[in-house]
């Protein structure tokens, strides 16, 4: 079978590099790619979001099964359009895919279908929405509604920073059309977990717990990013707990989108909040995290593409059959300086050809260039390494980072750290 990967992130590349080991796969594309996904795929220069191009080229191509990675294609209906032309997607269309882009659809989800959460109102307007975050002494998170690539949310933790995070998203709109509703959420406090579950819209499926790293410094600090880093799996964190998971929170939303007509296939993503009470739905996303993704496809031992062919096709078996590696896994990314804010690119990169045994080199932000690869985005690879242990890991990938090198590079060295000290 041919195989359309949609998306040109590391998240990509890691499906790519999976999908491809499949003997059911006989050749596998990338739309668009970066630098590294030719390793294991084949690129071809059509965009992510451009629907009918893709679709063109699956015509071409006489392509079997379409995953879609990114958020931006779910957004502008890449899913809708393969569909409607008859091809197997793994990836929700674009309204079951609202429960990602609009975060006042999610939440009102929630509270629907009964999802644990934090409290939270909804505001258009400056005066009401301060006195919420009054009441609740300004321990709040401030959400822009819309796509903000994981950075339109405000942590507050005094009613003056709740003010100007307000005053920000509504009044000056630095968030543009994403931020003239906002979501006041009241601050939950709590180690996070990210639990995806794969459905055909109608049975939840749930892989490995993953725990990512947002914040763009060591020790949590630095602005959010679109994650830093991840691992798997999380200590203290047992199959158990990932069941209940499955069952308060992936399960509910799923049927509570199919009662509302809305048929979701592909992955959903609970980022969740273990808070004392109990743990805590903080937002879905309608695809695999980056770089969760990158952590946990290593892990999986057995074939991905049935997995993502029967999610596509509506027909996934209650307890598929699903192998993991019981080693850890730690992803580390290595970073554009600047980033997540602004950044050059067009930098050489080096290193990428001695990546040491053992450890997996998923491009993001690479392309091309004169001589040799590139920089071309935010998050440049994410080095992704294995071992006996969280420590052993963390080593292999932090190997494997310190390699690669061009100007203004960054990365965090402490991902993976907290479950030392926590195991
Ligand atoms: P979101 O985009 O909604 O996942 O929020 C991004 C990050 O903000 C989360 O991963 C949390 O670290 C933090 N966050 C979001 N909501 C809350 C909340 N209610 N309380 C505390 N932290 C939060
Ligand atoms: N790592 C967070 C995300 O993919 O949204």
């Amino acid at each position: 079978m041919r195989i359309l990967i949609v998306g040109s992130g590391a998240r990509e590349h890691a499906l790519a590099w999976k999908c491809a080991q499949s003997p059911l796969a006989e050749r596998v594309y990338v739309a668009p790619g970066n630098g590294g996904t030719p390793e294991v795929a084949r690129n071809v220069a059509v965009s992510a979001d451009d629907s009918q191009k893709l679709v063109k080229l699956a015509r071409k191509e006489k392509i079997g099964l379409v995953v879609i990675g990114p958020e931006s294609a779910v957004a502008v209906g890449v899913g809708d359009e393969f569909r409607h032309a008859g091809f197997p997607v793994f990836g929700p269309n674009r309204e079951p895919g609202r429960i990602e882009t609009s975060k006042a659809f999610a939440k009102d989800l929630m509270r629907a279908a009964g999802i644990p959460t934090a409290d939270y109102e909804i505001f258009t307007e400056a005066a009401p929405a301060r006195e919420w975050a009054r009441a609740h002494e300004g321990h709040v998170a401030v959400k822009a509604d819309g796509l903000a690539l994981g950075k339109g949310v405000l942590v507050c933790s005094s009613l003056a920073e709740a003010d100007a995070a307000i005053d920000a998203m509504l009044v000056q709109k630095t968030f543009g059309r994403a931020g003239t509703t906002l979501v006041l959420e009241e601050r939950l406090v709590g180690p996070e977990l990210t639990v995806f579950g794969v459905t055909d819209g109608e049975r939840v499926v749930p892989l490995p717990p993953v725990r990512d790293f947002k914040r763009a410094r060591e020790g949590d600090q630095g602005p959010n990013t679109g994650g830093m880093g991840a691992y798997s799996p999380p200590a203290g964190i047992t199959p158990a707990m990932v069941e209940e998971i499955a069952d308060m929170v992936l399960r509910p939303a799923v049927e509570e989108l199919a009662r509302r007509g809305l048929e979701y296939r592909g992955v959903l993503y609970a980022g969740l909040m273990l808070t004392a009470h109990g743990p805590r739905a903080i937002e879905f996303n309608a695809r695999f995290g980056d770089p969760e993704a990158q952590v946990l496809l290593p892990r999986m031992a057995s074939d991905l593409v049935p997995l993502l062919l029967a999610s596509a096709l509506g027909d996934l078996p209650e307890r598929p059959h699903l192998e993991w590696d019981p080693r850890p896994a730690v992803g580390v990314v290595v970073a554009s300086g600047g980033y997540p804010g602004t950044y050059e690119t067009g930098f050489p990169i080096e290193g990428l050809g001695g990546v040491p045994p053992g450890v997996l080199m998923f491009h993001a932000g690479t392309r091309p260039g004169p001589s040799g690869l590139q920089t071309s985005g935010g998050r440049v690879v994410t080095s992704v390494g294995m071992g006996a242990d969280i420590e052993q890991a963390r080593m292999a990938a932090l190997s494997g980072a310190v390699r690669v090198r061009f100007a203004g590079a960054y990365y965090r060295t402490d991902i993976g750290q907290e479950a030392v000290r926590v195991g």
